[in-house]
Formats: C-alpha cells, sequence, structure tokens
C-alpha cells in the first residue's frame, strides 16, 4: 500500500476524504474535503466515464473524439452507502467509491473485480505551464493482459511495455519506436476472461504503463488537461472495441473501389508515366481502381496548385484515367508555402487562419515547399475554408479522393520535428497551446478534408485517407501505417499494426506494402502482398529511390503471384464490403486478432500472426525468407484449408505448407462467403451470377451478405440488400436458409452454390420446398448447384 506521505514526499497531490455527495440523474458528484471532485456519468449499463476535477473546477467539457450519434441510456441505476463506501449498481456493473481515499473498484454483479484503482487519482501542479500532470494508477489484476493504443509497432499483448502518444513523423520507424503517428489512448485489459476497455480522452501528451514500472501497477498520465476516462465493460472483448466505437464513431460506407487495389509511388509524373502505368495494369490484366499522385503534381509544392508542365490538363487526363476504371487521388501537406502570390497563402493571411506563436509572430515550419505557415484547423472557420479550396479540384478537375500527410504535423530541420510548443490554437473556442492541440490537429484536418469531399464529390460517396489521428479520426478518414521499410520485419509489424488499429476503432488501414523505404526483393514484395490484400484498406505505395514497386517490377513469376492474390481480393470485395457495412454499423473491427476471436483460450492472448478477416476467414502470413511453410496456431474450431478443401481441427499449433505462391489461408466450417467473378476495377462487369462458397459443417452456422449501389447515397433510402444465411448440417443434408432485407436489386438472378466439404452425393434438392430436377440445378459435378437469388430455403439431400 503506498502511503500518502510517500506521495507527497514525490511531489504527488491526491485526493482526501469524501465529504460531499451529490447525484443528478445519471451523474455522480464526490467532492472531498481538499476540493477534488469525482464526477461518474453511467451513459450506458456497462459504460461509465470518470472525471476528476481538482479545486472544485472541471474543465470545458469538450471533445474532439465522441461521436454526435453515441448512444446512451441504461436500464437500471441505484446507489446506496455504507459507513465506508458509496456503491453505484448498474444492471452490469457495480461500482465502490472509497469514502477515505475516492478509490474506485468496479466489478460485475457477482462480485468479481473487473478493474480497481491503486493510488487511483492523484496529481503534480505544473508551475511552469498551469494546470495539472493527471495521473490514475491501477492494480494490475492477475495474468492481465492489455491491447489496442492505435499504430504503436510492438508485440500486440502490451504486458510489461510502457508507450506514450504524440503524432510523430517517422520516418523509417523501427519496431519497438514510439511515439508514431497516431495518438488513440485506448487499451483493452483481459483477465478471467473479463475484458474492459479504458478510453483517456486527453489530447495531451499521455502515457501508458502496463506494469512495466511495477508489476502490480497500471498506470496512464498526461502533461495537462483532466483525468477524464471511459470505462466499457465486456465481459466479451467484442462488446469493449464496439462500446469504444460506438462512442467515438464509425465511418459511413466508402465507395467500393476504394477497396480495390490502389498503386502508389512518390511519385508517378509526368503524365505520360502515369498513363503508361494505368495501360500497363490493363495489359497484363492486374486489378488496379486508383492511382496516386504524390506533392511532385504541386507546383512548387503549393496545396491545391498543377505543375502545368507535369500535367498541361489535369482534367483531360482524370477523365481518361477514368474512362479506364481508374480513380484518381491526389495528396494534400498541411503546411502552405510562404508566398505572396500564391492565392492559398494570400487567402489565408488575409482571414487570419494560421496558427500564431505564443507572443504574436506566425509558426513558421519548414517543408517540401520551404517555409510554411499552418493552417489552423482547430479553428471551425478555418475547416469550413479549407474544405471550399477543394471545390476546384473535386466538381471540376475531377479528382476522386485526396490523400493527407505530414499532418502530424511534421516540420523539417527541428529536433522536435513538430511545431513548438507555444504555437496556439483556437480549439472550437476553448483557445490553448499546441501542447493541447497537437494530437488533434491532424484529425481536424482530415476532418476538413472530408467535408470539403463529401459536398463536391456528391452524389458520390467520399474517400479520404490520413497519417495522423486522434481517437474518433475514423468517423472521417482511412489510414496507413506510415513509413515503413522494405524488411522482413516491417512484415511482421504491419501485420499487428493493423490488427491493433482493428482493436483501436480504426479499422480502414492498411501498410505501404512492400514497404516505403528501401527496395524488397521480390519474394518479399510478393509475400507483403499476400498479406495486404487482407487488409481493409490495399495500396503498395514506396519512396521511389531505389527501384519501382509495380506488380511487374520483379520477375515473372512474382508478378503472377500478385496478380492472383489481387484477383483474389476482387473475389473477395462482397465479404469485404459486407465487413465494412458491419464495422460502420455495430463497430466490429474488420480484422480480429485471435485474442478477439477466442479469449477463453488463453493460447491466443499472446498470438501476432494470425488473424481472423472478417467473421469466417483465418490468415496468417509468411514472413521469413525461404519458406515453404510456417508454424501456426490454429484457433479451436474446424477449419477447412481455403486451398485444397482439407479439414484442420484447431486448438493446437502445427506446420502449415505454403510455397511461394501460397500463404495459410482457412476458412471456418459452416461458413458462406460471397464472391465476384475477377474484375479489372470495381464495377467493369455487370455481374449475372453470384458465388457463394458454401463450406459444410455439422451442425449450424450464420453469415451475413450486404450489397447496395457501391457508391452514392441510395443505401440510406433502403436501397440495400443484407441477406443472412443460416446453414445446417446433417449426416445426409445440407440446409441454409435465407432472410433478406432491404429492396436492393442486383445484376444477378441466380446464386452459384458452390458446396465444399459435402460429405455424401447429392440426391435430390428442394428450393422453397419444391423438389427440382437435378440437371437444372446441376450444371456440373456433385458440387455446384444454382439456384434463384431470393431463396428461402435450399435443403440439399444426399446418401
Ligand atoms: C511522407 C509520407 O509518409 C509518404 O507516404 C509520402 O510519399 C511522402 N511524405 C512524400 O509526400
Amino acid at each position: 500500500m503506498i502511503t500518502n506521505t510517500e506521495l507527497e514526499y514525490k511531489g504527488n497531490l491526491y485526493p482526501n476524504q469524501i465529504i460531499n455527495f451529490k447525484q443528478d440523474v445519471d451523474k455522480f458528484y464526490f467532492t472531498t474535503e481538499n476540493g477534488v471532485v469525482l464526477q461518474i456519468t453511467v451513459l450506458r449499463n456497462s459504460a461509465l466515464r470518470f472525471r476528476y476535477a481538482t479545486e472544485n473546477v472541471f474543465e470545458p467539457d469538450f471533445s474532439y473524439a465522441i461521436s454526435e450519434v453515441a448512444s446512451r441510456g441504461y436500464s437500471s441505476l441505484e446507489v446506496d452507502e455504507t459507513a465506508t463506501e458509496y456503491l453505484i449498481l448498474t444492471s452490469k456493473l457495480k461500482v465502490l467509491v472509497d469514502k477515505k481515499t475516492l478509490r474506485i473498484q468496479i466489478s460485475d454483479l457477482e462480485g468479481n473485480i473487473i478493474n480497481e484503482d491503486e493510488i487511483g487519482f492523484h496529481w503534480e501542479e505544473n508551475y511552469e505551464y498551469g494546470g495539472n500532470t493527471v495521473k490514475m494508477s491501477k492494480i494490475t489484476q492477475n495474468a492481465e493482459s492489455f491491447f489496442g493504443m492505435g499504430d504503436k509497432a510492438t508485440h500486440s499483448n502490451l504486458k510489461g511495455k510502457r508507450v506514450n502518444n504524440w503524432c510523430m513523423d517517422q520516418y523509417a520507424y523501427a519496431k519497438d519506436q514510439d511515439p508514431l503517428y497516431k495518438a488513440v489512448p485506448f487499451y483493452t485489459g483481459l483477465h478471467k476472461n473479463m475484458a474492459y476497455g479504458i478510453f483517456f480522452d486527453n489530447t495531451f501528451r499521455t502515457y501508458f504503463d502496463f506494469a512495466h514500472e511495477k508489476r502490480h501497477v497500471t498506470s496512464f498520465w498526461a502533461d495537462g488537461g483532466e483525468m477524464n476516462y471511459y470505462f466499457f465493460y465486456g465481459p466479451e472483448m467484442s462488446k469493449v472495441i464496439m462500446g469504444y466505437t460506438n462512442l467515438t464513431g464509425t465511418p459511413e460506407l466508402p465507395p467500393m473501389w476504394a477497396m480495390g487495389y490502389h498503386q502508389s509511388k512518390w511519385s508517378y509524373f509526368p503524365e505520360s508515366n502515369v498513363k503508361a502505368l494505368a495501360r500497363k495494369f490493363r495489359k497484363l490484366k492486374i486489378p488496379c481502381d486508383a492511382l496516386y499522385l504524390d506533392i511532385d503534381y504541386m507546383d512548387g509544392f503549393r496545396c491545391f496548385t498543377w505543375d502545368k508542365k507535369k500535367f498541361p490538363d489535369p482534367k483531360r487526363m482524370m477523365a481518361e484515367l477514368n474512362e479506364d476504371g481508374f480513380k484518381t487521388v491526389v495528396m494534400i501537406d498541411p503546411g502552405i508555402k510562404i508566398d505572396k502570390d500564391y492565392w492559398v497563402y494570400q487567402e489565408a493571411m488575409e482571414k487570419g487562419y494560421f496558427c500564431k506563436r505564443g507572443d504574436g509572430p506566425y509558426m513558421k515550419g519548414k517543408v517540401w515547399p520551404g517555409e510554411c505557415n499552418f493552417p489552423d484547423f482547430t479553428n471551425p472557420e478555418v475547416r469550413k475554408w479549407w474544405a471550399e479550396l477543394y471545390k476546384e479540384f473535386m466538381s471540376e478537375l475531377g479528382v476522386h479522393a485526396v490523400w493527407n500527410d505530414m499532418n502530424e504535423p511534421a516540420v523539417m530541420e527541428v529536433p522536435t520535428k513538430t511545431a513548438p510548443l507555444d504555437t496556439r490554437h483556437n480549439y472550437d473556442g476553448y483557445p490553448c497551446t499546441h501542447r493541447k492541440a497537437h494530437n488533434v490537429y491532424g484529425m481536424q484536418m482530415v476532418r476538413a478534408t472530408y467535408e470539403g469531399i463529401k459536398k463536391y464529390v456528391y452524389p458520390k460517396r467520399p474517400f479520404v485517407i490520413t497519417r495522423a489521428a486522434y481517437a474518433g479520426t475514423q468517423r472521417y478518414s482511412s489510414t496507413w501505417t506510415g513509413d515503413n521499410v522494405a524488411t522482413w520485419e516491417h512484415l511482421w509489424l504491419a501485420n499487428v499494426q493493423v490488427q491493433r488499429m482493428c482493436m483501436s476503432g480504426m479499422s480502414f488501414v492498411g501498410s505501404d506494402i512492400g514497404g516505403f523505404a528501401e527496395q524488397p526483393n521480390g519474394e518479399l514484395f510478393a509475400r507483403w502482398i499476400q498479406l495486404g490484400v487482407f487488409h481493409p484498406f490495399c495500396r503498395v505505395h514506396s519512396s521511389g529511390d531505389h527501384g519501382d514497386q509495380e506488380p511487374w517490377s520483379f520477375d515473372s513469376d512474382v508478378t503472377d503471384i500478385v496478380r492472383k492474390f489481387i484477383e483474389l481480393r476482387y473475389q473477395l470485395l462482397p465479404y469485404l464490403y459486407t465487413m465494412f457495412w458491419k464495422y460502420s454499423k455495430y463497430g466490429e473491427p474488420m480484422v480480429k486478432p485471435l485474442v478477439y476471436f477466442d479469449q477463453e483460450d488463453p493460447q491466443t492472448h499472446f498470438r501476432t500472426d494470425e488473424f481472423i478477416f472478417g467473421e469466417h476467414i483465418l490468415v496468417c502470413p509468411v514472413q521469413e525468407p525461404n519458406s515453404q511453410g510456417r508454424r501456426m496456431y490454429m484457433p479451436r474450431g474446424n477449419w477447412y484449408n481455403y486451398w485444397d478443401d482439407s479439414m484442420v481441427v484447431g486448438g493446437k499449433e502445427q506446420w502449415v505448407d505454403a510455397d511461394i505462391d501460397i500463404i495459410p489461408l482457412f476458412v471456418k466450417e459452416g461458413a458462406i462467403i460471397p464472391k465476384f467473378p475477377v474484375q479489372q476495377y470495381v464495377g467493369e462487369l455487370v455481374i449475372k451470377q453470384l458465388d457463394l462458397e458454401v463450406y459444410y459443417k455439422s451442425g449450424i452456422e450464420n453469415s451475413s451478405f450486404y450489397e447496395d449501389d457501391q457508391d452514392g447515397y441510395e443505401y440510406n433510402k433502403g436501397n440495400y440488400s443484407y441477406r443472412s444465411f443460416k446453414l445446417n448440417g446433417k449426416e445426409n443434408s445440407l440446409a441454409i436458409q435465407q432472410f433478406k432485407d432491404g429492396d436492393f436489386v442486383p445484376s444477378y438472378t441466380s446464386f452459384r452454390l458452390n458446396l465444399h466439404g459435402l460429405p455424401f452425393t447429392i440426391e435430390s434438392v428442394e428450393v422453397d420446398n419444391e423438389v427440382v430436377p437435378l440437371n437444372q440445378v446441376k450444371p456440373n459435378g456433385n458440387n455446384v448447384i444454382e439456384v434463384v437469388k431470393n431463396f428461402t430455403q435450399v435443403l440439399i439431400k444426399g446418401k
């Protein structure tokens, strides 16, 4: 037990005994004799908020992280009091507040402790800047594991680590380097099969210590601001992540082409090279939906301009590319070149939109164009102005999407790599310095970009990418893991980082496939593509310094492998789109680490390599050179090997063959997976028949399939189709029931059911209770059946 004297000695201050208690509907206020106020808000039965004020005064209650549509409401709420504590009771949780120390203990209704304070809230006054360094310490429970925290490039289980959050440009970052580009102060704890989440909504630099300094203590603290955290209870991890994602929001559905394969480099220019690139994709029949223009398309790196020597007629070029099925994505950075003849600079100067330093002068920093000023995106008026700057790009020239980079913000030639801390920000009417605004700067930039793009690509859907992010940025943008390196270790990192981001509410994420810095060999590139096609955002990008990184830049065997896997992604697009829909609607992570899939199995708590793509597909990349396979942990359950339909029983580690043209890939038994034919780009073909891959299971399994126009907003008016399938396999029969919702009418009229693992020979088929002659439904062989798309039940019998 830490004594108060010990704390005082270390310069910490801490609450003493509670002298006042007050309830205001769903809010509880506990005031201590020395002026600490704890406010507990019950958001939902299993979601609570804790805020602490010192000197009796809370900070203004404003957050960029929280979604406007976060749900609220609980079914029961009671308060009790004993001589030593207060007790708050919801239908899921019990919260004890200790009267002497203000310490908290949270347990389930059976009294199992989920989370408890060690010292709990304490603080140090910050004499240099004013305010407090606010701190929270918790007891690390027995065998507790920790997950989440954004883009940390380290083992997925954070037990024993200390990390901090401060958005940083980290070119060619290393494993364990910290912090990186994103600040997501949210983690999930897991012990005794109980998962809970803590989101510390504080935008200052935050620190998290997961039993690193002291084995029995997990703590978090911030350089300023308020101790303000949310608590989510599971006990399933899925409930925790979805609770957090409900609070911080999800994106609307992007256009389906954003889930296609994308090709990028720093930089493709001039126009003739971009055109040649596009032609080559089509000639080699490698599907591709988007080409990226990095900074060199601009005139002297001035945002919202074009270098007319390299791109004499961007409108024509983009229209021609579009004819051929390519979307053009262009980069926009936050730094605006200081140039009195440049209209964006002039406008921002006239309107006073650039950030200023503490004593008044403009904040200056060097980026690509040389000295720049930086718009204050935390000012709502600036965001409006910035959004309007996209008008010409999007509605007149035909740019399809925008990529925001360097928005940590990155500043060159200074040791801090960013803006000085005394830089001032509007912060939506709560003025502050960069200490507080830094971590949301990139988020507010991409928010403004998103608003502009959304407005000017209408009636199409917007697609935006950002490098920097704070919690909640997923509402506006997709993201990538920044400047990685073409090494095998970085392939491992890409895998872990994408899973971690998905566990942090940001599923629309991918890595620079092949590595940004340095040059991969063909083998590494092939293995990385095999992983990358299973990431929600799938883009090859490279610095271009060491050679090209196109699918054909290596030998022809590699080109064939790359084509094979990109084709597989295009086939799986309806499955991927359904994953996105579930993410958008429910906050369900698109990619799930094994611990999320089966938290009861302790083997999963320290796994990093295997993950579940969507709901039913298990992937495990090969991450070492010269491999013909690898050992991997098969999670519990029965799995079909995707490549040969052989059945593998999970719950143990085992060897899996995977030559250079194979990635270990398994389908959960009972799954029904929709597949498109291979297209060279989304929307190329009018699909006449849709494949459903049906994996027999003895027993019941549910699957779902969401569709709509693949772009636009008609789906909001009911013009979508949601099909859920219930598969029920018996020894001599297989039944599939379909439940359908929505008015969308797809182009195809029938499903082709490709039956995997059927243990019997088909003797009869009934569709909606009518026997159909076998020659009508069985075009070839025993394992393919064609049925009308809107069947309610297919019953296959055999012996
Ligand atoms: C840094 C980004 O991370 C990278 O992707 C980009 O190519 C360069 N900036 C140049 O714009």
